[in-house]
Order: C-alpha cells, then sequence, then structure tokens
C-alpha cells in the first residue's frame, strides 16, 4: 500500500471521535517515563501513569465510538510588543450582570452540553432573567483527587482577568456548594469546531484560515500577558451563532514568564518539549497551533497512533506526513510552526506573534474585523433559539465521579490541593 493511502485509510476511523478523557495530566512520576519516548517503542508499563491518562478506554482521537461514550528552555523569547487595546465589548458581555453573588438554587439544569475530564458542562437558565448559560461543574473531591486544584483557580482567574475578549468565552461569575464548583459562561450555541471539522471531513483552506487567525489573536493577547494556553485543541474551540470562534477551557492556561515543567495537554496536540520534559512555555502554543492547522485542512493530526506511547514517539521524531498536496503557503506555515526545536519554531522568533500574523497564509486577513467577529464566518451554525442546543452531541446523564484509574495514579502524598477548603474565594 503506498504510503498516501494508508495514511487517508488509518484516519477513517478518526471521523467521528476523540475520548473526552483524552486529556492528559502527567504528574513528575511520568516525565521520567516522558523522557525515554525519544528512544524507547514499547507501549507504558500498565499501571504507569503516562499509559494510565491516555489509556485505551480513555484513548485518542481514534475510536470509532461517539465521542459522547468515549474521548485536553531555554527558548529565546523576545518580550512582544503589546497588543492594541481592546476594543469595544461584544455588547451582549456588557450588558448582564448578576445583582448578587448567584447560587445553584438560582438555575435550572437543562441538557449536558460536554464532558471533559473533570467535570461536565449543562446549559442552565437563570430562573430571575430567564438568560441561559453554559454551566461548567466540577465536583471537588474529583479536583482535589486529581490534583487539579491550582489548574482550576487558575482557570477562573484568567477567565475573569480575559472575559473581555471577544474571542474567547465570557465568564459571568463563579460560585460554589458542599459538594461541586460552579463556572457560569455565555452559551456558545454553535458547537464544537470539532463537531463542524466531524462533519465536513475536512475544512476548505479560506475556513481554516479564517478560524486560525482568530486563535493567532487570542494566542497574541494571552502571550503579551504571559499566559500560556497549553490546550489548543478542536473541541475547545466554540462557533457562536454567527459562526465566530470562541474559545473556551482555561483549565491549563498559566501564567508562564518564564518555562513551567507540569506535563499536561493532549496526547495528539502535546509538543515535544513538554513529552521530553525538558521546560515549556508559550512556544507549545505555536505548536499546537500548527497541528490544528494541519487537522483542519486534513481532518486528521499529524502525530497519532491507537497507542499514545507510539503517539509520542512520532511526536518527537518528527515525520511529518502531507497525504495530499496542499495550498503552499499552508503547508510552509505548518512546517514553520511544527518545528521540533523551539527556538526555531514560528511565533517564537525574534518578530514573534507578528511573524506569525504577517505569514503569507495569512495574507489579506482583516485583523480587526476578525477580532470584533464582524466579518462574515465561513461557517454559519443553525441556531434556532437562545437554548438550541442541536448543534452539541446527546450526552447520557452519567455519575461525574473521577475516572478511577486516573485517580488511582495520582500521588497519594497530601498537598495544597488535595484539600476541599483550598477553594475558599471560588
Ligand atoms: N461556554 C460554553 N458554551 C457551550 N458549550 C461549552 C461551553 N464551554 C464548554 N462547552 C462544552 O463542554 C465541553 C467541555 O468543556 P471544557 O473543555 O471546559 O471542560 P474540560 O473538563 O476542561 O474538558 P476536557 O478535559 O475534555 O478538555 C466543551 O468541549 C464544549 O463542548
Ligand atoms: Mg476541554
Amino acid at each position: 500500500m503506498k504510503q498516501d493511502e494508508r495514511i487517508t485509510s488509518d484516519f477513517s476511523a478518526l471521523r467521528l471521535s476523540r475520548a473526552p478523557q483524552s486529556k492528559t495530566v502527567l504528574t513528575p512520576l511520568a516525565s521520567a517515563t516522558a523522557g525515554a519516548v525519544a528512544s524507547v517503542s514499547p507501549p507504558a508499563p500498565s499501571g504507569s501513569l503516562l499509559n494510565t491518562s491516555t489509556s485505551a478506554h480513555s484513548s485518542p482521537a481514534h475510536s470509532t465510538t461517539p465521542k459522547s461514550q468515549n474521548r485536553s528552555s531555554s527558548a529565546k523569547f523576545t518580550p512582544l510588543a503589546l497588543p492594541p487595546p481592546l476594543p469595544e465589548l461584544n455588547p451582549m458581555h456588557g450588558e448582564f450582570k448578576f445583582d448578587k453573588k448567584p447560587t445553584p438554587n438560582d438555575f435550572e439544569m437543562l441538557q449536558v452540553l460536554g464532558t471533559g475530564t473533570f467535570g461536565k458542562v449543562r446549559l442552565v437558565r437563570h430562573k430571575a432573567s430567564g438568560k441561559f448559560f453554559a454551566m461548567k461543574i466540577l465536583r471537588k473531591t474529583t479536583v482535589c483527587q486529581l490534583r487539579q486544584a491550582q489548574h482550576i483557580r487558575n482557570e477562573r482567574r484568567l477567565l475573569l482577568q480575559y472575559a473581555n475578549h471577544p474571542r474567547i468565552v465570557h465568564l459571568y461569575g463563579t460560585m460554589q456548594d458542599a459538594e461541586h464548583l460552579y463556572m457560569i459562561q455565555e452559551y456558545v450555541a454553535g458547537g464544537e469546531i470539532f463537531s463542524h471539522l466531524r462533519k465536513k471531513g475536512n475544512f476548505q483552506v479560506p475556513t481554516a484560515r479564517y478560524y486560525a487567525a482568530q486563535i493567532v489573536l487570542v494566542l497574541e493577547h494571552l502571550h503579551a500577558n504571559n499566559v500560556v494556553y497549553r490546550d489548543l485543541k478542536p473541541e475547545n474551540l466554540l462557533l457562536d451563532a454567527n459562526g465566530q470562534l470562541k474559545i473556551t477551557d482555561f483549565g491549563f492556561a498559566k501564567e508562564v514568564p518564564d518555562v513551567t515543567f507540569t506535563l499536561c495537554g493532549t496526547p495528539e496536540y502535546l509538543a515535544p518539549e513538554i513529552i521530553l520534559n525538558s521546560g515549556h512555555s508559550k512556544a507549545v502554543d505555536w505548536w499546537a497551533l500548527g497541528i490544528l492547522i494541519y487537522e483542519m485542512i486534513f481532518g486528521f493530526p499529524p502525530f497519532f497512533d491507537d497507542n499514545p506511547f507510539r503517539t509520542y514517539e512520532k511526536i518527537v521524531q518528527l515525520r511529518l506526513p502531507f497525504p495530499r498536496t496542499i495550498d503552499p503557503a499552508a503547508k510552509d506555515l505548518i512546517k514553520k510552526l511544527l518545528k521540533k526545536d523551539k527556538t526555531e519554531r514560528l511565533g517564537c522568533l525574534h518578530g514573534g506573534t507578528a511573524d506569525v500574523k504577517n505569514h503569507p497564509f495569512f495574507r489579506g486577513v482583516n485583523w480587526e474585523a476578525l477580532l470584533l467577529g464582524t466579518t462574515r464566518a465561513p461557517i454559519s451554525p443553525v441556531v434556532r433559539s437562545e437554548s438550541d442546543t442541536h448543534n452539541f452531541e446527546e450526552y447520557a446523564e452519567e455519575d461525574d465521579g473521577p475516572d478511577q484509574e486516573m485517580v488511582a495514579n495520582m500521588s497519594s502524598e497530601p498537598g495544597p490541593d488535595s484539600d476541599p477548603s483550598c477553594f475558599a474565594d471560588f
């Protein structure tokens, strides 16, 4: 079989799903294993964290089961120029505020919109105002058992801080009760880019360019504030009713002025320096953008395998397959973003984000209009009402307890993140 055919047929199973639990959260325990990825091919020993956090039933992108049943150096960064101040907010954001801190009883809980590694997101109706929101609900014990308290606190703080960015999902507030944490977000009704992509198979280059450019604007803003996002993937990119992109899930976002070593992300989107645990920073987002543009154009990511360990191997070996001819500028950009050495990666060079924006792939892009979402979007989702959920998959009402395999492999050492009282300010 020719290489091209093999790649295409391998990916036929990918069209449907990616496991919600495909997100990788690795503690330093895994780093030794991860460090071996470059040279060792056998699967991780059963029970190792690296294996577990991405193991078969929480396996990556290649299952044929629907998503609902199955599946987040020293680089020489020159300080980036601050992006221009944000334009007037989307008026929808400004117009609603809760009079007082809401409580869970103030909301009617409706359909599940999505499930993630640490909780679920529901459509909810605020009883007093009749307004609809998306509520991310996390069980405190799960968050603590999986040592994610710091990540959740970061998510809350950063979403509040960047709530005014037109391309970042708006967080209206947070609340808690004895068992759960709640994040009240704007409901982005057009569905995940992931679903649109799987439905279409792949995007035309102009569509990929449109959404890639909107992501560049988000990364530009976050990076200028030393925030690395770390979980770029089509599941975290939503379309509003006008087809404009909104990025959600700041669960792994973090202020990183220099480098960090926490190993987290989603297998197919991990940069080599995360897998090799050599310290990572903003460069991982530019790598992930390269993966995303590739996945949008071809319909599947460049590096994947049923065995996540081999996915990591393919990433660090950087055998970048181009299964068919594509737009030369797109190919050139992907190659420049998927540089193994982060000091050579576009976005991390002297020109910073401007190098990415000035790449020929983005020629002709009206950045300001894209930021505001005032240009006509390439996808027009059908949204019939404020509470229409048909763009989201249907999810079974199941227990929101933690993945026991993941818990079993987390360190049992008590730490600041293992005590539910650490959410005092939520
Ligand atoms: N504001 C929103 N409006 C509509 N749907 C949303 C919103 N936020 C999240 N969702 C849906 O819920 C899903 C899970 O949300 P999110 O990614 O924040 O959770 P998570 O637990 O961090 O997920 P994962 O671990 O799989 O990355 C999203 O992929 C999306 O389908
Ligand atoms: Mg997510």
